[in-house]
């Protein structure tokens, strides 16, 4: 697939590629309640630039981390972190679509993908990870989800952008459809969408002059003026692969 320049200079020098910190990722883990000192299989989709990859490398230093990602430009960028960390032996990238994950099945402890279940949606992602997944292993993903009554600019913007947008209560009941259990979920505090967004602003701005990036940077400063709105954000859903299937 052939990305044009001007989005990887849109997103150049991020260390994520959406809002989120790495002391957020830590509070989700703890809410996990595993032994931190566990041998388990970890498997990171859609992983980016692995700010998160090195978080879990670092909370399950016993831990194996298969991390993947559709581009190579991220996973070059990985791979020097794990480097630069010592990590060869236990954390391993691959350059693969989340829609066909090439995994045994119930291979992993553990799968966590922050803002990556909107590329294929909440239930579609689910549903397919599931089968790599051991009985009673864990999912964590992120999804945008309403936390207050929506503003209609945001219900307008987010019905074209990501239709599955929708409440905590509602994507649990979703999740429990579809062979989970509920576990604890965890609201990403919405200053970390100001601390991403003003970087990835910053980035546009120096990228005015090229005109075949204008529709592609109108539709990012949509995206930031809507990020400023308190009714969404990423909510982080921990579950379990339910026993009985
Ligand atoms: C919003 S970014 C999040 C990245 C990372 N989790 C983070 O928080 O920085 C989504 C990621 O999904 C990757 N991606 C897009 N389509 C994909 C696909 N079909 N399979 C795997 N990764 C994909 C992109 O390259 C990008 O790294």
């Amino acid at each position: 697939m052939d990305i044009p320049l001007y989005f990887y200079l849109a997103f150049k020098d991020l260390d994520r590629l959406a809002p989120g910190s790495d002391a957020s990722t830590l509070k989700v883990l703890d809410l996990l309640n595993v032994d931190a000192n566990s041998n388990l299989n970890i498997l990171e989709v859609a992983c980016g630039p692995g700010a998160d990859t090195l978080v879990l490398a670092d909370y399950f230093k016993s831990s194996e981390i298969e991390a993947i990602d559709l581009f190579p430009h991220y996973l070059n960028l990985l791979n020097e972190k794990i480097k630069e960390n010592d990590l060869e032996s236990r954390v391993f990238t691959y350059e693969m679509d989340m829609n066909d994950l090439d995994f045994a099945n119930e291979e992993m402890d553990l799968i966590f993908s922050h803002a990556g279940v909107e590329i294929m949606g909440f239930k579609k992602s689910l549903n397919r990870w599931k089968r790599i997944l051991k009985p009673e292993g864990f999912l964590i993903v992120s999804d945008l989800t309403w936390i207050k009554k929506p503003e209609k600019e945001s219900i307008d913007f987010w019905k074209n952008n990501y239709a599955e947008i929708d409440t905590i209560q509602n994507k649990i009941t979703q999740l429990e459809k579809l062979g989970f259990e509920y576990v604890n979920h965890f609201i990403l505090d919405k200053n970390e969408f100001n601390d991403y967004y003003s970087r990835l602003d910053d980035n546009l701005t120096q990228l005015k002059s090229d005109k075949s990036a204008n529709d592609f940077i109108k539709q990012l400063k949509r995206e930031i003026k809507i990020s400023k709105n308190e009714d969404y954000s990423y909510v982080y859903y921990i579950m379990r692969k339910s026993s009985h299937q």
